[in-house]
């Protein structure tokens, strides 16, 4: 064949093989899209979308680190495959965990005057007042952020204000709309309003979307809450400010022409003005005017409550700390378990029997505890809350031998493959099920949105160090019946409480000693009976065998590996990298689902941590300084 006809069918076998190779990987693409239908699926592109066997693990490149995606020994990669049972086959990074998308926060604002003189309990009880505002709004997905009028000044009509001569309370009003105007898009709240519904609420789902056809206001809630974009309010304050009649006018809400306004219910909200105080919780409006600090405070605790309450509520089925392999894993859902005890407490307010104002058909906690169980698998109810302590491969092998002694080729011969992962979901699977898809169920039900609202997923180090592992005292165990009982709920350090605060909209509550004990004593740790034929949910439930007690010395040995295994996870030293190595090796699906919620639990800390890092750059009079003003 003479060369140049040689070199022609080069071209069109290798264009023909290049077809091909797109045409598969393009429906590949359609396949995967479709699922998710999030983008479009547009023309291939190779470097995007290698399906993975196409991946030459040695010399393809790494997805470039995305910003802010690592937190100490973990890191993740924010990806819409996040749902791949194995996240290397993206990240091409044994470490790096795949995460689903961060979901967008859109603003929520509100406006404090901080000209006003106040003494130093004011000044504390409103930075408490703000801090139950923010966790509220950051709970339900959005960004709160606290205006003053450094931001009104920076909006060039609002040197147009001090002229028009208008009532004080309308000027308020509009320095609250300037500041809004300055901003842009969002929500502009009450500090006394905030949503009081669930996460998946249709209207907080609407307003997450953050686009608005038309300025919005609540019917009711007067200056509670509105919504806008940016364009919109603008309009509305220029138009508002020309109004010839501006000094007859109370509020904004009278100024602003009502066909501007587009008029929604709101059922999800809650706001407490004067008026509903007063005509609902007049305990709490009296105390306001008898003691305005004392008062506030009150009012503060009540909003909380509520807050509580319509979580409790939500899942009325009750709590489940999961504990699968139930064997020798108390000490390991111990913590998990403490913080559904504290869950389940009836937040301490003058008013516990009351009902947020928009929402007065709701069962107060003091009349009803919300259930504990303890199953070994996860259960997919929407009325029901999960909490659940992941353990890393190696920790689970020796709680399960009793002893860290462990050899290679004892768990190569010995131990049963990702146990962990196909107990837990062994409800939504069954059993005829591999590790690969277990994943895929176990990463749903943590990350999905659906999964995120109903269950709370940690690794043993996201606990606090001192929870649980505190008893691994030096004291011999005695078998002296007399000797006291170890605390093993070491309380939890009140930072890691505010970290659950904000991931749960509403302070925990301290303690499990409160109001409401003679109702349902509160459980012993390890208290199986407690949990037994709790509220009608029947103890010989499918998955949830009671294993019998264990004794106070089998816990403290639990404690002591889960110490043990700890420092071996994080351990340099060869030995015992080579044993955490095997034992990851031979479970690839319960390292990976460790692995996810290592991520996924981090990701969510240091999102908040930047929030609120960018959140003390702002004071009260739009200057930078170190500390948080509230
Ligand atoms: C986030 O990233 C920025 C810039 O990349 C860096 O300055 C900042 O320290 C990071 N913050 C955290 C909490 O990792
Ligand atoms: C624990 O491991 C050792 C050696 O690795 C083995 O001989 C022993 O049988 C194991 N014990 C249990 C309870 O599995
Ligand atoms: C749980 O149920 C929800 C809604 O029915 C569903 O979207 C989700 O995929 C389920 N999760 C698991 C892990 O089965």
């Amino acid at each position: 064949m003479p060369p140049t006809r040689f070199r022609t069918l080069v071209i069109v076998a290798g264009a023909a093989l290049i077809t091909l190779f797109v045409l598969s990987s393009s429906t590949r693409q359609v396949a995967s899209h479709a699922a998710s239908a999030v983008k479009p699926a547009n023309f291939p592109t190779f470097d995007l979308e290698v399906p993975t066997r196409f991946t030459w693990h040695h010399s393809a490149h790494k997805p470039p680190e995305q910003k802010n995606s690592t937190s100490g020994e973990a890191s993740w990669y924010a990806d819409w495959r996040w749902l791949n049972p194995f996240s290397s086959s993206v990240t091409l990074d044994e470490d790096r965990a795949l995460l689903p998308p961060l979901a967008e926060r859109p603003f929520v604002y509100t406006y404090c005057d901080t000209t006003v003189k106040r003494d130093e309990e004011t000044k504390k009880v409103d930075s408490e007042i703000i801090q139950t505002w923010r966790r509220a709004w950051w709970a339900k997905g959005f960004r709160p952020v606290v205006l003053t009028q450094a931001e009104a000044m920076a909006n060039p009509l609002y040197r147009e204000l001090g002229p028009k001569g208008m009532q004080k309370t309308l000027e308020y009003d509009f320095a609250r709309w300037l500041a809004w105007s300055h901003m842009g898009t969002g929500l502009l709240a009450d500090i006394f309003c905030v949503p009081m519904a669930t996460y998946d609420d249709p209207l907080l789902s609407h307003l997450r979307r953050n686009d608005f056809e038309q300025l919005t206001r609540f019917e009711g809630l007067g200056n509670g809450l509105f919504a806008g974009n940016k364009a919109q309010v603008e309009s509305a304050v220029k138009n508002a400010l020309n109004d010839a009649r501006l000094s007859t006018f109370k509020s904004i809400t009278e100024a602003v022409q009502s066909s501007q306004f587009r008029v929604e219910q709101p059922t999800s909200f809650a706001y407490y003005d004067s008026e509903s105080l007063t005509r609902r919780y007049s305990a709490v409006a009296d105390e306001i005017l008898l003691d305005p600090i004392k008062g506030r405070r009150e009012l503060n605790k009540l909003i909380v409550s509520h807050l509580h309450t319509v979580w409790q509520n939500t899942f009325s089925t009750g709590i489940e700390v999961l504990k699968p392999l139930p064997a020798h894993t108390t000490a390991l859902v111990e913590p998990s378990l403490h913080l559904a005890q504290l869950l389940v407490e009836c937040p301490e307010t003058l008013l516990p029997s009351s009902c947020p104002p928009n929402k007065p058909k709701c069962t107060p906690c003091v009349g009803s505890r919300m259930p504990i169980t303890q199953p070994e698998a996860f259960r997919n109810v929407s009325t029901l809350y999960t909490i659940a302590t992941v353990p890393h491969p190696y920790t689970m092998i020796t709680l399960n031998n009793q002893s860290s002694e462990i050899t290679i080729a004892h768990i190569r011969r010995k131990t049963p493959r990702d146990s962990w992962i196909h107990s837990v979901t062994r409800d939504v699977l069954g059993d005829g099920r591999g590790g690969p898809s277990r994943v895929v169920a176990f990463k749903d039900a943590v990350a999905s949105t659906f999964g995120q609202q109903r269950s709370l997923w940690f690794t043993v180090e996201h606990f606090p160090s001192n929870i649980a592992i505190d008893i691994t005292s030096d004291k011999v165990p005695t078998n002296d019946v007399q000797s006291a009982p170890i605390d093993t709920r070491t309380p939890f350090p009140e930072n890691w409480l505010q970290e659950m605060a904000w991931h749960f909209g509403f302070a925990i509550p301290r303690s499990t000693i409160s109001h409401g004990e003679s109702m349902s004593p509160v459980p012993l740790p390890g208290d199986q009976r407690w949990q037994k034929g709790q509220q009608g949910i029947p103890a010989d439930k499918k998955g949830s065998y009671d294993p019998p007690d264990p004794t106070e010395n089998q816990q403290r040995v639990e404690a002591q590996l889960l110490k043990k295994a700890r420092d071996t996870i994080n351990s340099k030293d060869k030995r015992l990298r080579q044993m955490r190595d095997v034992a990851e090796k031979w479970n690839l699906a319960d390292l990976e689902a460790w692995r996810f919620v290592r991520a996924f639990h981090a990701r969510k800390v240091v999102e908040r941590e930047l929030f609120e890092e960018e959140e003390s750059r702002f004071d009260g009079t739009g200057g930078a300084r170190g500390g948080r003003w509230w």
